[in-house]
C-alpha cells in the first residue's frame, strides 16, 4: 500500500534529469504528463504516470489535485543564507544614487554585514537561517546552496559554514555548503588583496577535514579581486579537492566567464555583462550560467544578463535568487521566474527547467533532486495554477498549495 497517492493533477511536470543538465534548445523540452499521478512510499517516489494507470490502487492518504499541477520541488542554487544584520539603512543612499560598489569602498555594503555577522552568536544566527530557509520551503524549495563570506577571517568564515551544516542537518531543506571567503577585501589587508587570499586559501583544508563545504567561491569584480587573482585562487582551490564556481561579470564585464569555462568551473553566476567571446565558451564548455536576475533588478540596472543568447548558443542556464541582505533581500524564487520571463525573455519551459534539474546540477545534485522520477525523494509542491505557463505569469503572490520534501507534508 502506498503512503501517498496525488491523482488528477492537470500538469504533472515530469523533469527528468537522466543524461544531465538541458542545454541550448533543449531546454524548452519539458515533458508534461497531463491528468497525471504520483505514488510515494517510504517517503520516495513509488509511481509516476496517469490517473488512468493507477486506478484501483490503494494508499493511506489520496489528495485530489484537479486544477492544480505538480513539479520538483525548486532548487535555489545561490545564496548566502546565513548572515547578521540587514541592510535596510543603505535604501536611503541607494535612493540618492550612490553605487553599490561606491558603498562598498566606504566600508558599507558586504563589509557592514561582515561586522554585524561577526558580531552575532552562532545561535542567533542558526535562529536567523531557519528563519528564511522556512520562508523558502514555503515558497516552494526543498534544495539550496548557502554561501559563506560574511566572515573574512577563519574563524568566522568557519562558524558561518558550521551553521549552514546544523540547518542541513536539523531543516526539511537540504543545504549545500560553499567557501566564499574571497567575497571582500578586509579593512585589516586594504592593498594587499594577495595577502588576505593566502590566508583564505589557509582555510580550506579545515573545511575539508570537518567537511563544511563542497565548493568554493571568489566575488571577482572591479575593486574586489581581479581575474587574474581569482584564477590563482581557484586553481589552488581545485588542487585542494574543491568544486569552483565564480560571481563573474555581475556589474563590470572583466572577462571572469572566459577563465571559469577555461578552468573547469562548474558554474559562473551573474553575467550581466558577460562577452561574446564568454557565450561561445559557456557553450562549449560543462559550465553552467546561472543567472540571477533578481539582483539586477534590485540594483536598479536596465541591462539584465543575456539569457536568450546564451540559451540559443547552446549553454545551459539555472536561476536563483542570490538572496542575500544586500544585492538581493528575498528568498522569493517564484519572483525570480516572474523576472527571467519580464526581463531575460525566457520561454516557461526553459524557466522550469532552470529552477528545476539544471539548478541542481549546478550545485552537484542532479541526480537527488530537480526531477519527479521513480526511487527518488518525493520532493514536490503542488501549486494553485492551473498549467505550468501560469507561474512565470501571475506575479507578487505565493502558489504554493503544498509542499512535500522526501515524502512529508513540510510547511516551515
Ligand atoms: O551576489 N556580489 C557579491 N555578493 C552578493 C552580494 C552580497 C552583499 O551585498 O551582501 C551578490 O550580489
Ligand atoms: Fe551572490
Amino acid at each position: 500500500m502506498l503512503d501517498t497517492l496525488l491523482t488528477s493533477i492537470d500538469q504533472l511536470l515530469a523533469v527528468q534529469a537522466s543524461g544531465g543538465p538541458k542545454r541550448g534548445k533543449d531546454m524548452a523540452v519539458l515533458p508534461v504528463v497531463e491528468n497525471g499521478a504520483i505514488g510515494i512510499k517510504d517517503g520516495k517516489i513509488a509511481f509516476v504516470g496517469t490517473t488512468e494507470e493507477v486506478k484501483g490502487l490503494d494508499a493511506k492518504e489520496i489528495i485530489d489535485c484537479k486544477g492544480k499541477i505538480v513539479t520538483p520541488g525548486l532548487v535555489d542554487p545561490h545564496t548566502h543564507l546565513v548572515f547578521g544584520g540587514s541592510r535596510e539603512h543603505e535604501m536611503a543612499l541607494k535612493q540618492q544614487g550612490v553605487s553599490y560598489l561606491e558603498i562598498l569602498a566606504q566600508g558599507g555594503g558586504i563589509l557592514s554585514t561582515v561586522n554585524a555577522t561577526k558580531n552575532t552568536s552562532e545561535e542567533e544566527l542558526f535562529r536567523k537561517g531557519w528563519f528564511h530557509l522556512n520562508r523558502s520551503l514555503r515558497l516552494g524549495v526543498t534544495t539550496m546552496e548557502a554561501k559563506s563570506g560574511y566572515g573574512l577571517d577563519r574563524e568566522t568564515e568557519l562558524k558561518q559554514l558550521r551553521v549552514a551544516k546544523r540547518l542541513n542537518e536539523a531543516h526539511d531543506i537540504d543545504l549545500v555548503s560553499t567557501f566564499l571567503g574571497a567575497h571582500a577585501v578586509p579593512a585589516e589587508y586594504k592593498d594587499m588583496p594577495e595577502k588576505f587570499l593566502e590566508s583564505m586559501l589557509d582555510v580550506l583544508p579545515q573545511i575539508k577535514e570537518e567537511g563544511l563545504a563542497e565548493f568554493v567561491d571568489i566575488f571577482c569584480e572591479t575593486g574586489v579581486f581581479t581575474v587574474e587573482q581569482s584564477r590563482r585562487f581557484l586553481e589552488r582551490a581545485k588542487d585542494l579537492g574543491f568544486n569552483v564556481k565564480i560571481h563573474a561579470d555581475e556589474i563590470v564585464p572583466l572577462g571572469g566567464t572566459e577563465m571559469a569555462c577555461e578552468i573547469g568551473a562548474i558554474t559562473a553566476d551573474h553575467l550581466v555583462g558577460v562577452s561574446e567571446e564568454g557565450i561561445k565558451m559557456l557553450a562549449a564548455s560543462e559550465t553552467i550560467a546561472v543567472l540571477l536576475p533578481g539582483t539586477t533588478f534590485y540594483l536598479g540596472k536596465d541591462s539584465y544578463a543575456p539569457a536568450r543568447s546564451i540559451i540559443e548558443a547552446g549553454g545551459t542556464v539555472a536561476l536563483s535568487t542570490d538572496f542575500n541582505p544586500g544585492s538581493s533581500p528575498t528568498e522569493n524564487l517564484q519572483f525570480i521566474m516572474n523576472l527571467a520571463a519580464l526581463r531575460l525573455k525566457m520561454k516557461p519551459e526553459e524557466i522550469w527547467n532552470a529552477v528545476t534539474v539544471n539548478a541542481a546540477y549546478a550545485i552537484g545534485r542532479g541526480s537527488e533532486a530537480g526531477a519527479i522520477e521513480t526511487g527518488r525523494w518525493a520532493d514536490l509542491v503542488l501549486w494553485d495554477a492551473p498549467n505550468y505557463q501560469y507561474l512565470p505569469y501571475h506575479y507578487g503572490v505565493n502558489h504554493v498549495n503544498t509542499v512535500w520534501k522526501k515524502g512529508k507534508k513540510a510547511e516551515g
